[in-house]
């Protein structure tokens, strides 16, 4: 599937035989009445959907603009969005006959999703994450043992999601009879639209519940941008609904001006990444540089095809926030609603600070909350200074 010049199959061509067997698969499942019963079961009985849309009235009175509403994906089982599309990805995976799973993971929340419902189906699994984040969210890495996975730490390159990307596809190559449940909207078609397609509950539940307590759209949706899934989840229900401003915020870093940042879209680059055409980090020679961000989630040198196709067209924008100014917005959140923020959500929630008072006091905007901050903690707390820790 393509997405305007965006996305494709930039793959050997025997991988392409096993990613339309994939295709098959899934088109099938998604119009099977038994098969979306069971995924609906699992996300409502097992993950704990809906999640809330909370309305930040202290959050919205601090800042003095638009009314601010969050979607509680940090609420779900194993908290992240990540449960979503992990279950219907394993529900596929088991629907073809398929006992070993394999993914990648930056923030490890991807990875412990997927070990979760290895757990809840009896399936092999093994995650593969680079070494700086391994050390950097340990307490996902431990949980993800305990579920009984196998955790390869990557040495390559930044060891970082790129490099665990890489590693995790160049197994599939090799061990092609096990399935690789890709965590965001990245990747080879018909990864970027099955993972759209497993989280685009997000949108659907939070266009019911604004409804329902707001009898009106919202003015503006924000999400992060990592690959690409919280946000292609929440906007998707949106999109054609043209009055609504949408934004998608991805991680400047130290400052995208220096160059130490994860914005794909920033220097307008398009190129091929992990078998897909898109947006990419690359220097003029083509080669692609490494992306950083305080947040592991979002340290990642290339963005979703779809996303690309929204820059391109213009429907969406993309913008990007500091590693101080997520900081920032983490300690606003906590002191403020009582809400610890991951801290790739905190950089959604940072851009909202930012435009929530240019809005209307009438108007009101959705802001996704991706995830809990409970693995950020010794992040945050390092890049605090012990004085201000106990006063932020
Ligand atoms: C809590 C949370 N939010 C956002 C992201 C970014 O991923 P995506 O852009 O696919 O939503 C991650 C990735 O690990 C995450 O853990």
């Amino acid at each position: 599937m393509n997405y305007g010049e965006f996305g494709g199959q930039y793959v050997p061509q025997e991988l392409k035989e096993k990613l339309n067997e994939v295709e098959k698969e899934f088109l099938s499942a998604k119009e099977d009445e038994e098969f979306m019963k069971e995924y609906r079961y699992y996300l409502k009985q097992y993950a704990g959907r809906p999640s809330p849309l909370y309305y930040a009235e202290n959050l919205t009175n601090h800042l003095g603009g638009a009314k601010i509403y969050l979607k509680r994906e940090d609420l779900n089982h194993t908290g992240a969005h990540k449960i979503n599309n992990a279950l219907g990805q394993a529900l596929l995976a088991k629907r073809m006959g398929k006992t070993h799973i394999i993914a990648e993971t930056g923030a490890g929340q991807h990875g412990l999703a997927t070990a979760t419902v290895c757990s809840l189906f009896n399936m092999k699994c093994t995650i593969f994450m680079g070494e700086v984040d391994v050390k950097k969210q340990n307490t996902n890495v431990q949980k993800m043992r305990l579920l009984g996975a196998e955790v390869v730490e990557v040495k390559e390159g930044e060891r970082t999601l790129k490099e665990a990307v890489d590693v995790a596809f160049e197994y599939f190559l090799k061990h092609m009879d096990c399935f690789y449940l890709i965590g965001s909207s990245v990747g080879p078609s018909p990864y970027p639209e099955m993972v759209k397609f497993f989280q685009k509950v997000i949108g659907e539940e939070a266009k019911q519940q604004i409804l329902e307590q707001e009898n009106k759209l919202p003015k503006a949706l924000i999400a992060c941008v990592g690959g690409g899934s919280n946000s292609i989840g929440l906007f998707n229900d949106f999109i054609e609904d043209k009055d609504i401003d949408i934004y998608g915020v991805e991680g400047a870093g130290k400052g995208t001006d220096v160059g130490k940042h994860a914005s794909a879209i920033y220097n307008n680059k398009i190129g091929i990444i992990h078998g897909m055409k898109t947006y990419v980090m690359e220097d003029e020679n083509g080669k692609i540089q490494d992306a950083y961000s305080i947040s592991s989630g979002l340290d990642y040198p290339g963005i979703g095809p779809e996303h690309a196709y929204f820059h391109k067209t213009g429907r969406v924008k993309y913008d990007s926030i500091t590693d101080k100014e997520a900081l920032d917005a983490f300690k606003l959140l906590t002191r403020i609603e009582g809400i610890i923020p991951a801290l790739e959500s905190s950089h959604a929630i940072a851009y909202g600070i930012k435009i929530a008072p240019k809005y209307n006091k009438n108007d009101c905007i959705i802001i996704n909350l991706s995830g809990r901050g409970d693995k950020d903690l010794e992040t945050v707390l390092s890049e605090t200074p012990s004085k201000s820790t106990t006063n932020a």
